[in-house]
């Protein structure tokens, strides 16, 4: 009896008892002298009747062909073959080079976000990290202004992946050490304003996923303002690793902070939240560089750490070379003195955070 006729009485419990041939899990079939390999392909890792089917074939074959045969049977893992998605093809393979995806986000809008994500990015290459950063703010991108790339045009070309499938790949824009990517590159912000949620947020995910980010340490993702649908189907489909949370030190921001916080630590997202940074902390004017004002009250983030259980990952004051840089395109990080060292700081901690 040929071994494929064996193995047809190998029924699969939980396929409608159809048998594991025509299943198409035998994989390798074949005989060598004394010796039977069989070799089965489950779908998944750790399926849980894979020892099941083993034991059942070892048993069927020991039936028909006596104990004095050798027989080994093994299992591999074959994924089965994804329906292809019309148009879009986001797999999750461009960002697995990647260490860490961190989020950074806020409850409420114009707390400096963008600032500080683009800034941090600066520091954090300066520190000899490589990083990239998604500009996920698709309604009122800043990436491109911020780094004064306004106008580049990102290369994009379509490769074919192992299954034959057409992928199309676009490469991110290099600056001040950064791979920088943001809708703002394709689209105006009139274009994007007349796109419905679900465009909007398909647009974002191949932002990310579609791109040749390659081998990274950080990749943080500026995320828009506010906690709706975009944030957590965003959070949900990118392989994020946790987040931080900026915002300002008044209370109304605060109550705001707490939907952001919400937002990572319920319990179906569940991503770690790595920390907050209070944004305007307090002013320093150019001409009294040793007086604090705390012109939004003093210490809103350090109490809302406290309340949370966070670690406060920096202080940043309101400087006004942060909003000139952030205006000229060229971040204040980019200086290791001045308003760049505040940056520099808060990189140096997140990076310890992050392990
Ligand atoms: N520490 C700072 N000192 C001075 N200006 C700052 C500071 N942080 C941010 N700004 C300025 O505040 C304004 C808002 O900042 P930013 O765009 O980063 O906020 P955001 O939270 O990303 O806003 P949005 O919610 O619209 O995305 C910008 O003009 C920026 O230059
Ligand atoms: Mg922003």
């Amino acid at each position: 009896m040929e071994i494929l006729d064996i193995l047809k009485e190998v029924e699969h419990p939980a396929k409608g008892d159809r048998n594991i041939v025509e299943l198409g899990m035998v994989d390798q079939a074949r005989r060598d002298g004394n010796k039977i390999v069989v070799v089965l392909a489950f779908p998944r890792h750790r399926d849980p009747l894979a020892e099941y089917l083993v034991g059942s074939c070892k048993a069927a074959l020991i039936r028909h062909l006596g104990k004095e045969v050798e027989i080994l049977v093994e299992t591999i893992v074959k994924e089965e073959p994804k329906p292809k998605k019309a148009g879009l093809n986001l797999g999750t393979e461009e960002v697995e080079k990647i260490r860490h995806i961190i989020g950074v986000a806020s409850g409420k809008g114009g707390v400096g976000k963008s600032t500080i994500a683009v800034n941090l990015a600066v520091a954090l290459s300066r520190l000899g990290y490589k990083v990239g950063l998604a500009d996920a703010d698709v309604y009122g991108p800043s990436v491109p202004k911020m780094t004064q790339t306004e106008g580049a045009a990102p290369e994009a070309m379509v490769e074919q992946n192992a299954e034959g499938e057409e992928k199309e790949i676009i490469l991110p824009i290099e600056k001040y050490g950064v791979k920088w990517m943001s809708i703002g590159y394709f689209a105006s912000p009139e274009q994007a304003l007349i796109w419905r949620g679900p465009m909007a947020c398909n647009a974002l995910k191949q932002m990310i996923l579609q791109v040749r980010w390659g081998e990274l340490d950080f990749l943080l993702i500026d995320m828009p303002p506010g906690t709706g649908d975009i944030h957590i189907s965003l959070v949900h489909d990118i392989p994020m690793d946790g987040a931080i949370i900026v915002s300002t030190p008044q209370d109304i921001a605060l109550a705001d902070v707490e939907k952001g916080v919400n937002m990572f630590l319920n319990e179906n997202v569940n991503k770690p939240v790595f920390g907050l940074v209070e944004n305007m902390a307090w002013f320093t004017p150019a001409e009294l560089p040793d007086h604090k004002y705390y012109i939004f009250g003093k210490d809103g983030g350090k109490k809302m750490a406290e309340k949370y259980g966070l670690p406060l990952l920096g202080q940043i004051p309101l400087i006004q070379s942060i909003r000139e840089g952030a205006d000229q395109g060229e971040p204040a990080a980019l200086s290791g003195e001045g308003a760049g060292t505040y940056y520099l700081d808060l990189a140096r901690t997140l990076a310890g955070q992050v392990g």
